[in-house]
């Protein structure tokens, strides 16, 4: 018997959000997450770089994480534009995402370029949500399992534990179309996803969270986050209004023996 995992509510902002717009979002998020009592779901906002700091200081006396939407896979240096691990936690992050589908498409990242950017969250004790999904042309092919497979293994960091990594289940099909795969199709992929984390980490891999993204709305997220082995969600577009974002919080199941993560 192990623990269920604490579901994870991430709201993905992408590249949106000008500053007073995103500041008043955040205020009204807190004020939602004070009201919701000492109910066990980590919730985690991931502005853009150029709101993090600010975000995060905001939030620094409340239990609402902040995190990152990509990082450098290196340490610091002459690499213009780019932004470090370190950084990210100097400003009071918790996380980040990387190998994000979209960052996969519009910079080529593959996977060994995921691992290495993992690595480096890890390094510096910041939490790696680790996105992975097939295209509608590799559903359409049945490749879908054989795709995640070689995805989660290229980009699976050496350390990885359920303390510091989240696997992000999002089919590319499903981004921001409206499109979401059935409870049957979700249940089949995160139980893949499952079983490679127990034969790669045991008992482990019972406690590391899959969570699944890709047009969440507070309409299907009470399904989608009762299906096995979903362990949260990843939102874009609905993390950006408090109407609803916080619907999708709300409708995560509290598992019984749900454990805290640190
Ligand atoms: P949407 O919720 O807008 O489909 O985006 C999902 C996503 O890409 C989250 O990372």
């Amino acid at each position: 018997m192990t623990n269920a995992p604490l579901p994870l509510i991430a709201g993905n902002w992408k590249m949106n959000g000008l500053h007073n717009e995103s500041m008043a979002l955040v205020h009204e998020l807190a004020e939602l997450h004070m009201g919701l009592g000492p109910k066990p779901v980590d919730v985690v906002l991931c502005p853009p770089f150029t709101l993090l700091g600010e975000i995060a200081a905001y939030l620094s006396a409340t239990k609402l994480l902040v995190g990152a939407q990509d990082c450098s896979p290196l340490e610091n240096g002459a690499h213009t534009g780019d932004i470090s691990a370190a950084m990210l936690r100097n400003t009071g992050c918790a996380c980040s995402i990387v190998g994000h589908s979209e960052r996969r498409r519009d910079h080529g990242e593959s996977n060994g370029l995921v691992k290495a950017k993992a690595t480096s969250l890890l390094a510096n004790k910041l939490t790696a949500i680790i996105c992975i999904g097939e295209t509608e042309e590799e559903r359409d092919g049945g490749k879908t399992l054989d795709v995640v497979t070689e995805q989660l293994a290229g980009s699976l960091p050496a350390g990885a534990a359920s303390s510091n990594v989240v696997i992000a289940y999002e089919p590319v099909w499903a981004i921001g179309t409206g499109r979401t795969p059935t409870s049957d199709e979700i249940a089949e992929v995160h139980g893949r996803i499952r079983e490679l984390l127990y034969e790669q980490f045991d008992y482990d891999g019972y406690a590391m969270r899959i969570v699944y993204g890709g047009s969440v709305t507070p309409e299907n997220a009470g399904e989608i986050l009762r299906v096995k082995n979903v362990n949260g969600a990843l939102v874009g577009g609905a993390s950006l209004k408090a109407e609803t974002f916080w619907p999708i919080v709300t409708a995560a199941p509290i598992p019984a023996s749900a454990v805290a993560h640190p």
